[in-house]
Formats: C-alpha cells, sequence, structure tokens
C-alpha cells in the first residue's frame, strides 16, 4: 500500500473510500460540512445508535455521488481522552484490513480529529500497513485484490514520520515472513541468504568447524541432531565509531526438542522458534535504511534441534566459550545453550549493551499468554528505555525478576551450571542462566515465546507469525540517536 501525503478537501479526493475516525464523544461535529454535502447521513447513522463511536467499530456507506469519494468509513477511536498511540494503529488496522476485503483501491484519511486529539497520522497508517500483511507464498492462487494506496489529507509535513512507519512496517513484514516459512525452507543456510541480501552491513558466517575452534561448545551441541550445518551469523553496521549496541536473536529454525523431544501435539508450530533471529535481521533492515548513525553487531546463532544419532543426550555436559561447563538435563532447553556462547561472543567487541530476543520457554506464555514480551536484565537504565520503547509502539513488555536465589536453581552436581531445573519458576531460570554469562555486561533478555505467534487475529496483526521486537527495538534505536 502506498502512502500519499496530500492537501485537499475531504469532499473532493476522487478515490473509492473516505476514512473518517471518530472518537464516542465526537459526534459528527468534526466533520458536519460533510455531513451536510451528504444530506446528513452521517448523522442518521450515529442518531440511529449503529455507531456510537466505541473502539474499533466499523460504518460503512455509499455516498452515491454527492461527495466525491464512493464511500465513507466511519472509524470508532473510543473515548476521546483514552484514545492512544495504540488504539490509532488498532482504528487504522481495522478499517485498511475491511475496506481490502471490500476489494477497495484507493483511499483518504481525513486528519481532523486524529490532529484535534494530538496524535500521529503516520500511527493509523502504520496499524494499516501492519494489518494488510499476508503469507500467500505457498498458495497456488494468490489472493487478489488489495488497498492500493492511502491518501492523508494533511497539509504538515509528514515525510519523515512517514519513512520511519515504512521502515518499520517493512522490517516487521521480513520478520513474519521468516517466521512463517516453514523450516525445511527456513534453515540456518537460509537465514544466511536473507542476511547477506541486506545492505550497508557486513556479515561473517562462523562455520561448525570454526565454531570448534572458538570453543562454543554450548551452541554446537545444539546442532549435533541435525543434517542442516549450523550456521553461527554475525552481521556488523557500523555509521559511528563508537562501542557497539548488540542484538542477539535466537535462530533455532526448528526445535523438536532433540531428544527429550515434545509432545507431536503443536510440534509444527515450533518453526517459530527463530522468531528472535528473525525479528534482529528485520531491525537491521530498517536501520540501515533509515541510516541511523549507530553502531550495531547483531548475531544469529543458528541451528535445527533434533534427534538423531549423534545428537547431544540429557546428562551431557558441554562446554562454553566462556569456559563455564553445563549440564544438559533437557536437550529442549536448547536455546539458553546457543545464547549462552553468542552472548559470550560478543562480549568481545566491548558492547554498551547486549539485547537477547528470543522465543525462550513455554513458561512466558503460561505467565503472560500472547499480551506481553517477558523483559529481564541486569540493568535498569536499560530496561527503563525498553520500556519506553514499548509505550511508542504499543508492543507491550513486562518485567520479571532476577533474584539471587534463582542462582541455586540452575546449579548442577557436576557441572558449572544445568540447562534447566524443571517446572518452577522456569521463565525466570532461563533468564538467571544468562545472566550468568552476560557478567558486568549491561544486558536485556526479551522472552517473545508468547507474543511472536498468534492464533488470533488481532486488530493489525493477522494469524501467523507477528513480527513481536521488531518494532520494539527500532524504535529503541531510534530513541538513542535522539
Ligand atoms: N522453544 C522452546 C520454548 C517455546 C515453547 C517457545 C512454546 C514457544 C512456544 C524452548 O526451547 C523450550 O523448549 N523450552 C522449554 C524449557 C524447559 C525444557 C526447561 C520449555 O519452556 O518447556
Ligand atoms: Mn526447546
Ligand atoms: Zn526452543
Amino acid at each position: 500500500m502506498k502512502i500519499i501525503i496530500k492537501k485537499t478537501d475531504e469532499t473532493t479526493f476522487p478515490g473509492d473510500a473516505l476514512i473518517l475516525p471518530l472518537s464516542e464523544e465526537d459526534n459528527i461535529r468534526p466533520y458536519k460540512e460533510i455531513d451536510e454535502k451528504l444530506n446528513g447521513l452521517l448523522k442518521k447513522i450515529i442518531d440511529s445508535g449503529e455507531f456510537s463511536g466505541k473502539q474499533n467499530e466499523i460504518s460503512l456507506l455509499h455516498t452515491g455521488g454527492k461527495i466525491k469519494p464512493l464511500r465513507v468509513l466511519l472509524i470508532g477511536l473510543g473515548k476521546r481522552n483514552e484514545v492512544t498511540r495504540d488504539k490509532m494503529r488498532q482504528a487504522g488496522g481495522k478499517a485498511c484490513s475491511y475496506l481490502r476485503n471490500l476489494n477497495v483501491r484507493d483511499v483518504a484519511l481525513s486528519t481532523r480529529t486524529i490532529t484535534s486529539l494530538k496524535l500521529m497520522p503516520a500511527d493509523f497508517a502504520e496499524g494499516g500497513l501492519l494489518s494488510l500483511y499476508r503469507f500467500e507464498k505457498y498458495k497456488k492462487e494468490e489472493l487478489t485484490g488489495g488497498l492500493k494506496s492511502i491518501t492523508i489529507l494533511s497539509s504538515k509535513d509528514l515525510k519523515k514520520e512517514m519513512k520511519w512507519t515504512k521502515a518499520a512496517a517493512a522490517a516487521t513484514h521480513l520478520a513474519r515472513d521468516l517466521v512463517n516459512t516453514p523450516s525445511n525452507d527456513m534453515t540456518p543456510s537460509v537465514l544466511v541468504k536473507y542476511a547477506q541480501s541486506l545492505e550497508k552491513v557486513s556479515i561473517r558466517v562462523i562455520e561448525r568447524n570454526r565454531a570448534e575452534k572458538l570453543g562454543l561448545g554450548a551452541y554446537l551441541s545444539v546442532a549435533r541432531g541435525s543434517a542442516e550445518p549450523p550456521k553461527f551469523i554475525v552481521i556488523t553496521y557500523k555509521k559511528k565509531n563508537i562501542p557497539p549496541i548488540a542484538l542477539i536473536g535466537k535462530s533455532i529454525t526448528f526445535d523438536s526438542g532433540g531428544i527429550s523431544l515434545k509432545p507431536a501435539r503443536g510440534m509444527e508450530l515450533m518453526k517459530y522458534d527463530m522468531a528472535g533471529g528473525a525479528a534482529v535481521l528485520g531491525v537491521m533492515k530498517a536501520a540501515s535504511e533509515m541510516d541511523l548513525p549507530l553502531h550495531i553487531i547483531a548475531v544469529l546463532p543458528a541451528t535445527e534441534n533434533l534427534p538423531g544419532g549423534r545428537a547431544s543426550k540429557p546428562g551431557d555436559v558441554v562446554r562454553t566459550m566462556e569456559g563455564k561447563s553445563i549440564e544438559i538435563i533437557s536437550t529442549d532447553a536448547e536455546g539458553r545453550l546457543a545464547l549462552a556462547d553468542a552472548i559470550e561472543y560478543v562480549k568481545k567487541f566491548k558492547p554498551s549493551a547486549i539485547i537477547d530476543i528470543a522465543t525462550l520457554t513455554g513458561a512466558c506464555s503460561i505467565a503472560l499468554g500472547n499480551e506481553a514480551i517477558a523483559m529481564m536484565g541486569n540493568d535498569d537504565s536499560l530496561m527503563r528505555k525498553i520500556e519506553k520503547a514499548s509505550e511508542d509502539t504499543g508492543e507491550r513488555v513486562w518485567q520479571m525478576p532476577l533474584f539471587d536465589e534463582y542462582k541455586d536453581y540452575i546449579k548442577s552436581d557436576i557441572a558449572d551450571l544445568k540447562n534447566s531445573s524443571g517446572r518452577s519458576g522456569s521463565l525466570v531460570t532461563s533468564g538467571y542462566f544468562l545472566k550468568e554469562f552476560a557478567g558486568n555486561t549491561s544486558w536485556v533478555h526479551l522472552d517473545i515465546a508468547g507474543t511472536a505467534w498468534t492464533g488470533k487475529e488481532r486488530p493489525y496483526i493477522p494469524v501467523g507469525a507477528t513480527g513481536s521486537g521488531v518494532r520494539l527495538l527500532i524504535s529503541f534505536l531510534r530513541n538513542l540517536q535522539k
């Protein structure tokens, strides 16, 4: 969908539909002149109670030639003093996906109420773009139709903000595509191809041999059961000579659990265990597109986790790059093994902060459902910055504790650490495990196991991969340079 910014009068827009956002208190006031030209049709809809401005409520009417746009779509914003940036996105998502399903092509957005609420048309457009995403690579017949353009009726200079919006949506769509793609077509080697398609970055791929020499034993132990070669992908984006921000994305392209095999039911979803890596690739794409004046090192420790004749077994002890030994209690707690080595690896670049993003625990969605990313870390000021980005983007995060007492949970009888302590506290003990590797470096862990996939459609998120964390991290990085 193309975004056009142009100041024309609503009633003269020569397209398929005019979108009029309305809050509950607005009645028809902001659009009085338009309604007069429509002989009071809008007021009739409101007076009849068919439309009251409730959040995401929709009403559509044909204009019958009384004004230039063929249709008017009313979209509810809810109570005036409760409208937020995210409700703006939701309204955009609802309106655009509704119109798309009618096979409408060119639409316009009136910005009167949005401006009077001191909110941003860019957020409405972002919700629109995000809602229109479809994954149809594997369908014989491509779904036809679709919104071609949205014209934002404004005389303000919205160009810069719209550029960010477009970059963030495109990055989210890339992450969604990667995650939705099944694991037979989304192997570690395919992730390498995508990394190599990024512009303005340099790529280094550490193959199994080299990884052995570097001592990435915990990461490599995950790859033992798979015939797909593991790829430890390092992406460098350097626009400024400062210590880097390190982004690490869990990139298990399929997590069967390994010898600690997962139940068959729902296992097909474990293609989404590389959603952290996909998010990081999306963020790097946006960073380079927007020429962020930053230094970023991204690491995707990619591999499959499969059972096999050479696979790691419960009870095995492996050694990390850092030197710590880990007893593998469950081969299904593989994410932290790969991340431990990735964290140690990025530390050699002396990063100012490490952010890892991972579908790490089933317990994450037990605790928070699909509504929030679980956040843990060792640096409060870094976590406050993530929270700021969360407010900006509507990607909710919720902080979980890393009490010292959790240290006992991951003590092993024969090694320095064990990778699983069972169900009790498993969301936070996984975080604590990573904390042992972050050491003194400022670090945040984001568990997106609950948010990276949705089984239910949301106002601007279709069913399937969500792109969780992409807009959050882009906003975090953008705020750094401000
Ligand atoms: N990838 C899974 C976590 C997961 C589960 C993500 C469901 C998304 C949906 C992870 O590797 C895993 O299997 N974690 C185990 C850890 C346990 C063995 C300590 C879990 O959470 O059950
Ligand atoms: Mn697992
Ligand atoms: Zn996993």
